[in-house]
């Protein structure tokens, strides 16, 4: 008999799911790249409290300087171009504050469900590199949520895409899938938006903070290729099917959130007119399509990135860019 304790549905998201506890008595690793990766992450450990420079100042809010001539002269030629210059540089402050919210929501999705990969992955060196990995997704929750304590006036709730994603991920039985979603799609779209940080985020101190996380995730995204790699190909068409139909679910529920609809929301626009600006407009477009490349050449690795995933993503306007050129398509 399960027993849940009352929980707040605003306040928190309750998921159920049948999974199975596997303790192993193979103390022997099988494989030499996960140990190895297991090894990268102990040395690769920092503190959060020690090795950022919390002193740094965080200028929210005021006014930024120019963006290239190419994202100005789109913002200025569409229907929000009306709005001038100002309402550029609130907007601009304002998709770091809802990127960095929603970063700490996926943190602490990646630490629920890698805390789950302990206890249901096979083998013992996939055991440990989780652990390991539970560690590091505690850092980043601390970091990303002091941040936001410290400099951002009002933090985002969680988009509701991502909490369906974390939702679906987190209830599925199947520890391949969990994987998929967390450290394939989850991650790989946050690591590339950490290596976007330069560009697309306005103060040092978060740059600084998606530095140190990325080093991080690039390990956990190399832990997904290494424990998925080979899995699919030994599957069945039809369990092959279903995974493919969960990373188009996914994909799309990712492209969703980047429609920005509660950022809009808050600046007072209308929701149809900002969601029409984040589909047409180039430089959100090429970001969308640059931190789905890195989900795309995993989703290759693995041997998932058949030709109806490359059908979808594209359809999802995913594949130009980079992604494109690694699903085949472009240039
Ligand atoms: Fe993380
Ligand atoms: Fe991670």
């Amino acid at each position: 008999m399960s027993v849940r304790l009352p929980v707040d549905a605003a306040a928190a998201l309750p998921v159920d799911a049948a999974v199975t506890a596997l303790l192993t008595w193979e103390y022997e690793p099988a494989n030499p790249r996960m140990l190895a990766l297991y090894e990268q992450a102990k040395a690769g450990q920092w503190n959060a409290s020690t090795d950022i420079a919390w002193e740094t100042p965080v200028p929210f809010g005021e006014p930024l300087g120019d963006d290239s001539a190419f994202v100005t002269e789109a913002f200025e030629m569409s229907s929000l171009g009306r709005f001038g210059r100002p309402f550029w540089d609130v907007f601009r402050w304002e998709f770091q504050s809802w990127m960095v919210s929603q970063f700490l929501h996926g943190e602490q999705g990646a630490l629920v469900a890698t805390a789950r990969l302990v206890e249901v992955l096979p083998t013992v060196e996939g055991k440990l590199h989780a652990a390991g990995q539970v560690v590091d997704e505690a850092r980043h929750l601390e970091a990303f949520s002091r941040y936001l304590r410290e400099h951002v006036p009002e933090p985002y709730p969680i988009s509701s895409p991502l909490a369906d994603l974390l939702g679906d991920t987190l209830s599925d039985a199947r520890w391949d899938v969990a994987a998929l979603g967390m450290q394939v799609i989850v991650e790989g779209i946050a690591m590339a938006a950490f290596r976007l940080a330069d560009s697309s985020f306005h103060d040092d101190l978060i740059r600084q903070i998606a530095r140190m996380v990325a080093r991080d995730e690039a390990r956990h995204v190399a832990f997904g290729v290494i424990a998925l790699e080979g899995l699919y190909d030994e599957m069945t068409s039809a369990e092959r099917a279903e995974r493919e139909e969960f990373v188009l679910e996914a994909a799309d529920l990712m492209r969703r959130r980047f429609l920005l609809e509660d950022v809009w929301d808050r600046l007072g626009v209308a929701r149809s007119e900002g969601v029409e600006f984040a589909l047409s407009n180039p430089m959100m477009t090429q970001y969308r399509q640059t931190v789905f490349a890195k989900v795309v050449s995993t989703l290759r690795r693995i041997g998932l990135l058949s030709s109806s995933v490359t059908d979808g993503l594209a359809a999802m306007g995913l594949l130009g860019g980079a992604a494109g050129r690694l699903a085949g398509r472009l240039g």
